[in-house]
């Protein structure tokens, strides 16, 4: 098969940062955990533990040495929490989330209801919420936007970064009908947005796509949707094994793009796999 790779593909500035800083983390220390996973790709989450980097799912489960915040966010309070107990903490919290965390608390502080577009329950949108205080809520689509009261409210809205611009639009504008005052930042980071783009541009050039990320992945997830929208056959796989050459029957071009959380080792296993059909 032939391959074509999107322009914009795999890992982002802020997931090569946060595993810079566990490596070298990892060089002095001998106690690393992470609170969570430290990017949602299980297979570099594995070989962070193959390095002695455990995974936990609190900071009471750390007792000393080093702890790290993963680099979708945590929530501000289980950052002093672990600094109140006399951890060493790494905060790998990617810069472009860091920012929305800013943003939702300026709101929040100017007395706007905060609106987080985003999946529910995802950690880096548990994050933002616990940035917008108690009245921040998260809607998923228009659809549910449709279902609040917003009139006489004064609303500000971000979005997770791995959102769709359309997505964000289709959610303001139904807050906008009834809100008496809207402040909005379209919070979806530029590595989202290339990669999004780079797909959509790609999909109508190839037969197949091949979306390569974890499934726990947000942003390699909407990947996989945008590409299936495009009305393109799309395969979502984390590893070259799960492949199936059966999928790929008649056609020639396949099609290649990969979440912001997918190392570059695992993208040319899956290459190299498909090209060998
Ligand atoms: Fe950061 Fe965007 Fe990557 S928010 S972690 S640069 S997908």
């Amino acid at each position: 098969m032939k391959v074509k790779v999107a322009d914009k593909s795999g890992m982002c500035y802020g997931v090569k940062r946060a595993l810079e800083l566990v490596e070298a983390e990892s060089e002095i220390s001998t106690e690393i955990a992470t609170l969570g996973p430290l990017i949602h790709n299980p297979q570099v989450v594995d070989r962070l533990k193959s390095l002695g980097v455990r995974v936990v799912k609190s900071v009471d489960e750390v007792q000393s040495g080093t702890i790290v915040m993963p680099s979708h966010g945590v929530p501000r309070d289980i950052l002093s929490e672990a600094e109140c107990i006399g951890l060493k903490v790494i905060d790998a919290t990617c810069p472009f989330v860091s920012k929305v965390h800013k943003q939702v608390g300026a709101l929040a502080d100017e007395g706007y209801t905060v609106v987080v577009i985003g999946d529910e329950g995802h950690s880096e949108v548990k994050a933002i919420m616990s940035a917008g205080g108690e009245g921040a809520l998260v809607i998923g689509n228009a659809e549910e936007a449709s279902r609040v009261d917003w009139s006489g409210k004064k609303v500000g809205v971000v979005c997770q970064t791995t959102q769709t611009p359309e997505r964000f639009k289709e959610v303001l504008e139904v807050v906008k009908k009834s809100a008496e005052e809207v402040k909005a930042f379209n919070t979806i980071c530029y590595a989202t947005h290339d990669r999004q783009t780079s797909a959509r541009n790609l999909c109508p050039q190839v037969d197949a796509m091949v979306v390569v990320g974890g499934k726990n992945s947000a942003n390699t997830t909407r990947l996989a949707e945008i590409c299936a929208e495009s009305g393109v056959v799309t395969y979502h796989v984390e590893v070259a094994d799960e492949i199936c050459p059966d999928w790929f029957g008649g056609m020639d071009i396949i099609g290649l793009t990969a979440g912001a959380s997918t190392p570059d080792w695992i993208i040319k296993e899956v290459i190299d796999f498909l090209e060998r059909i």
